[in-house]
């Protein structure tokens, strides 16, 4: 089987995650599910980068020492990629011996060559970056991010990165599939035909980073370290046959702003140690995504403009989420991010387009033919074009899935489903449903519909893991979807007489305001999970990360009672919510909850709840809310249970 081995960068732990990482790592997540459904054997390495003074000051002004720093926010990493069920197969951290055992052995090849001085640096420096910068002026702006910058002067190793020019420019030519898009292979090149610098790999200005070796006063330039990940995290120093099967990566994905570390430094450190230590072969590809921008500016921690991918995944679903990152951003350029945008995509694309063809060729099967895939007849003209459409489909996708064109991908699986409903509103299956005499001919259209529909799901399900396989299981299809290899999807497949599951909505229609209010709101919460936002609405509560903790002072300041629901009525024009009166204790309060899809009014009258009653009054749909009832949000929708008491309570007791 042949293997395939991706990376993600690695991320810095001096921020928690956000969006935009959460982007990179959703594309590895659906390249790793695609090549696997090609036959491959994936090996997928993320993890986090956790020297340098970034971390070492962040680490600071937490009042914690750096390595319970890294640990807190590399564990935040790998829990959300788990919450968002973001597959890697390997995690490395830059603190681990095995990864410092790495470092160690690829430095020592380029020691042992040749490519290692001692040297002296005199001038400006970027803390933010760890660069150095060309401008002396006192306090001149780092050309990378704006900041100022500080005057340093230290000696440092330096690597000859001026040996490796030609070297390198040949690999551009020969290879010109090394770097991609195109577009920044040419800046790449033209970078290095102006003149490569020998580039300093120590740091004497702090502690935090693997240490030089034989020489305590240095410890390696974090750049240096953190790539060296993409070998450690498979084993190299460590487990030489895991490494040797594995490397080299077929495909390091990276954002637009660390191209040049991967693709001048990265090669030169690896052509570097080749000479005098074993022979590794170089990474086959690097490829540079554009960034998500708020209102065209890069959506970063440090500018404070970032979008939180949990709330989304808790809203609209974990799918929704990724559908959105690869189909808005044409890969490898910027794209603007708005929660009007994502919204709007979700209710067109997936709820009116997979969703619902979904359910209406689900649902006549099962009205039309007790739940089992009829037999077509001959087809006709209108047969022939939905399966050459679908046809077609599987090859263009594959193309361009390969190509890691994700939009454009989408693009076509959902020029099927448009082929599809086109060809349903034609015909009428429910018209022909009404007369006996057309039962062959009803047969051959859900036939084609639904035959269409297993091509889709297929096709999309690197992009929508969860949901496509329920739509395949409700087509009968017990196999695990994720095993089955693409390269023979083809039309025709479907057999008659297959029973189907019971048709179940993917992708509901959601309220546009509503739902952006309640991703706004958990985005809040999540920010400031010491003080929750002034949502009267019961919301799904994103839990806190257990990172952020509070003291006992600062949870006395939500003050939550017994409460006894008096009456309760339906929101008009908002499916979600219900207006309940609530007595606790010494008044009855009016409050809005976000329940009304799982309670009915009348059910609710008499219960006891647990309310916060300290919070602002805010209004919902225009209806004031004065308090919030407590309920649990549960996994994967947040849809709310209410939380109760087992033991008989007097209304307006405290909660403590
Ligand atoms: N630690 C380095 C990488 C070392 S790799 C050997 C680093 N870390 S980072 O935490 O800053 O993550 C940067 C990566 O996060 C980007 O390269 C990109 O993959 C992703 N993104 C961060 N912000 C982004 C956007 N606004 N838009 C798209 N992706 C972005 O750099």
């Amino acid at each position: 089987m042949p293997k395939f081995y991706l990376t993600t960068p690695i991320y810095y732990v001096n921020a928690r995650p956000h969006l935009g990482h959460t982007y990179t790592t959703v594309i590895a997540d659906t390249i790793a599910r695609y090549k696997r459904m090609r036959g491959y054997e994936v090996v997928f390495l993320t993890g986090t980068d956790e020297h340098g003074q970034k971390v070492e000051r962040a680490a600071k002004a937490a009042g914690v020492n750096p390595q319970t720093y890294a640990d807190r926010i590399s564990r935040e990493y790998s829990e959300l990629w788990k919450e968002l069920d973001l597959a890697y197969d390997r995690f490395i951290r830059t603190t681990e011996d095995r990864h410092e055992r790495g470092v160690h052995r690829l430095l020592q090849h380029a020691l042992d060559a040749g490519y290692i001085y001692k040297g002296h640096y005199e001038g400006q420096y970027c803390v933010f970056d760890e660069l150095y910068v060309d401008d002396p002026t006192p306090g001149a702006p780092c050309p990378d991010c704006g900041r100022p910058t500080e005057r340093i002067r230290e000696e440092n190793y330096y690597f000859k990165l001026s040996a490796f020019q030609e070297r390198l420019l040949e690999l551009y030519e020969t290879h010109p599939e090394f770097i991609q898009p195109e577009t920044r292979r040419n800046e790449v090149m033209a970078f290095v035909r102006g003149g490569l610098r020998d580039l300093s790999i120590s740091r004497t200005t702090l502690k935090w980073g693997v240490p030089w070796p034989g020489d305590d006063k240095h410890v390696l330039y974090v750049w240096y370290d953190a790539l060296t990940s993409y070998m450690s995290g498979i084993g190299y120093g460590d487990d030489e046959v895991q490494f040797e099967k594995y490397w080299p990566a077929d495909l390091h994905l990276i954002g637009k702003e660390i191209l040049r570390f991967h693709a001048v430094y990265w090669p030169a450190f690896v052509m570097a140690a080749t000479e005098k230590g074993e022979p590794l072969e170089l990474p086959k590809q690097i490829f540079a995504h554009g960034w998500w921008t708020f209102a065209g500016e890069k959506m970063s921690k440090s500018r404070g403009n970032i979008a939180l991918p949990q709330p989304i995944a808790q809203v609209l679903g974990i799918d929704a989420l990724r559908y959105f990152l690869l189909r808005e951003m044409v890969f490898g350029q910027d794209s603007n991010f708005s929660y009007e945008s994502l919204v709007t995509r979700y209710n067109s694309d997936l709820a009116n387009g997979l969703g619902n063809l979904a359910s209406r060729v689900l649902t006549m099967i099962q009205n039309y033919f007790e739940g089992e895939i009829p037999e077509p007849s001959a087809g006709g003209e209108r047969e022939v074009a939905v399966a050459r459409a679908a046809s077609g489909a599987i090859a263009a996708a594959l193309e361009q899935y390969e190509r890691y064109e994700f939009s454009r991908a989408l693009e076509t699986i959902w020029g099927v489903i448009a082929e599809v409903d086109k060809y349903l509103v034609e015909n009428k299956p429910w018209k022909l449903a009404e007369d006996g005499e057309q039962r062959a001919r009803l047969g051959t259209i859900l036939y084609t519909a639904a035959e269409a529909l297993r091509i889709v799901t297929a096709l999309a399900h690197p992009v929508l893991p969860h949901t496509t396989q329920q739509i395949w299981q409700q087509l009968g299809q017990f196999r695990a979807l994720a095993s089955l290899a693409l390269d023979d999807l083809s039309w025709g497949g479907l057999a008659a007489g297959t029973r189907i599951g019971e048709p179940q909505a993917v992708f509901p229609r959601v309220k546009k305001e509503e739902a952006i209010e309640r991703i706004e709101t958990m985005e809040e919460q999540i920010r400031n999970p010491a003080q929750p936002a002034a949502s009267a609405a019961a919301t799904p509560a994103a839990a806190a990360p257990a990172s952020h903790k509070i003291g006992i002072e600062d949870f006395a300041k939500v003050e939550m009672r017994v409460g006894e629901v008096k009456t309760a009525e339906r929101v008009a024009g908002a499916d979600k919510l219900l207006k309940l009166m609530v007595d606790i204790g010494d008044e009855v309060r009016q409050i809005v909850a976000g329940i009304a899809e799982v309670y009915k009014p009348e059910e609710l009258v008499g219960r006891k709840v647990a309310v916060v009653v300290n919070l602002l009054p805010r209004k919902l749909r225009g209806v004031e809310s004065n308090g919030m009832i407590v309920a649990a949000s549960v996994p994967p929708d947040g849809k709310p249970v209410l939380a109760g008491f087992l033991e008989e309570v007097p209304v307006g007791a405290r909660l403590k």
